[in-house]
């Protein structure tokens, strides 16, 4: 059993990161592990033009420390009335290489998303013209459809025609939590991709209730049964090009999570690529780790893979309680727990 493992060096293919004084939070954090990042675009209000996504690119570049680099590619969070001629001005900026579509109502600020693909069809012909990458959060919002069962369900009502009108669109099926979604990514074409999250490779739904309501388990999509955990273990360790690292980290402040209708993210941001890490371990295939993490997602958007390394060790240690979070504090997955992958700071 190796003791270190040196990997080209990871990018976040999903990453919300917030504004504002929670930057000086989590930035650093990302910067420390990852090169680039994709940034979500489900700000209050949502980033919905280029000129937005690069003024908050500024705010999140002003947060990096000094002595790292960290390249926030940044999304257009796609709303009923999006405008297609914004699609040339986001790629022709050459730091908007995607737009993130939300149904309306499905998760954290989605409010303003989309409520018919029809209202955003021109949006996508274009981005399809382009080579923009749609990222998509894969769960449908009929209040009827059981919450649990809200991925599966958009595969066939949403997913398909999408991809069947739209040929040579290239999608992510972002932070896949079922074997459904395991299933239809492997034998879809390989401009389907999907990303996958620490916690729901680390964690199947009984996390939710283990002693009591746990809140800092509480993310969507919402945790499954553990026939689908492994199937998602088995789809990051496998080595198929199409599944990527994207951890979904999505911090919410201590009371926002703790609360009587508390929201849902996981904020993994502090030590990801050491999660993901024991979970490969565990499963036996630390060699699909730099595939996963550093060379998928990068070669699916079109990018360089980065030519730097980092270097995990075989250490214990203890994730914080918690973190400082502008008035309040940001409780990380796993708070107290001890880690048995640490990531080597240079
Ligand atoms: C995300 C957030 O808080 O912005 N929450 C989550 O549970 N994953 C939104 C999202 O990605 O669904
Ligand atoms: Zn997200």
């Amino acid at each position: 059993m190796p003791d270190s493992l040196v990997l080209t060096r990871p990018d976040d293919w999903h990453l919300h990161l917030r504004d504002g004084p929670a930057l000086a939070t989590v930035v650093p954090h990302s910067a420390r592990q990852f090169a680039r990042a994709i940034v979500m675009p489900n700000l209050v209000p949502p980033v919905t033009t280029t000129q937005a996504a690069l003024a908050y690119r500024d705010r999140i570049l002003a947060a990096v420390p000094d002595g790292l680099s960290f390249d926030p590619l940044m999304t257009l969070y796609l709303t009923d009335n999006t405008d297609p001629a914004e699609i040339s001005t986001a790629m022709a900026s050459g730091h908007v290489p995607a737009c993130k579509l939300y149904p309306a109502g499905a998760t954290t600020n989605s409010d303003r998303g989309v409520t018919d693909i029809a209202n955003v069809s021109d949006v996508l012909a274009e981005m399809e013209k382009q080579g923009m990458v749609l990222c998509v959060h894969g769960e449908v919002t009929d209040a009827a459809v059981d919450v649990f069962d809200r991925e599966a369900r958009f595969i066939d009502a949403v997913l398909i025609p999408l991809l069947r009108d739209f040929p040579s669109l290239r999608v992510v099926f972002e932070h896949v939590t079922t074997a459904d979604a395991v299933q239809f990514v492997s034998a879809a074409s390989s401009r389907v991709a999907a990303t996958i999250t620490p916690q729901h490779l680390m964690y199947n739904r009984n996390a939710l209730f283990t002693g009591g309501l746990r809140p800092h388990h509480y993310c969507l999509p919402v945790l499954k049964r553990e026939t689908h955990r492994t199937a998602l273990v088995d789809a990051a360790t496998g080595g198929d090009r199409r599944f990527f690292l994207g951890t979904d980290s999505a911090p919410h402040a201590r009371y926002a999570k703790e609360a009587d209708c508390g929201c849902a993210g996981c904020y993994s941001g502090y030590h990801a690529l050491e999660l993901y890490a024991a979970v490969f371990d565990a499963a036996g295939a630390l060699a699909a780790l730099e595939g996963f993490a550093s060379h998928h997602g990068a070669d699916f958007y079109g990018l360089a893979r980065n030519t730097d390394t980092v270097t995990l060790e075989r250490a214990g240690h203890v994730v914080p309680a918690a973190f400082a979070y502008g008035d309040d504090e940001l409780v990380p997955l796993c708070a107290g727990e001890t880690l048995g992958w640490r990531l080597r700071t240079h």
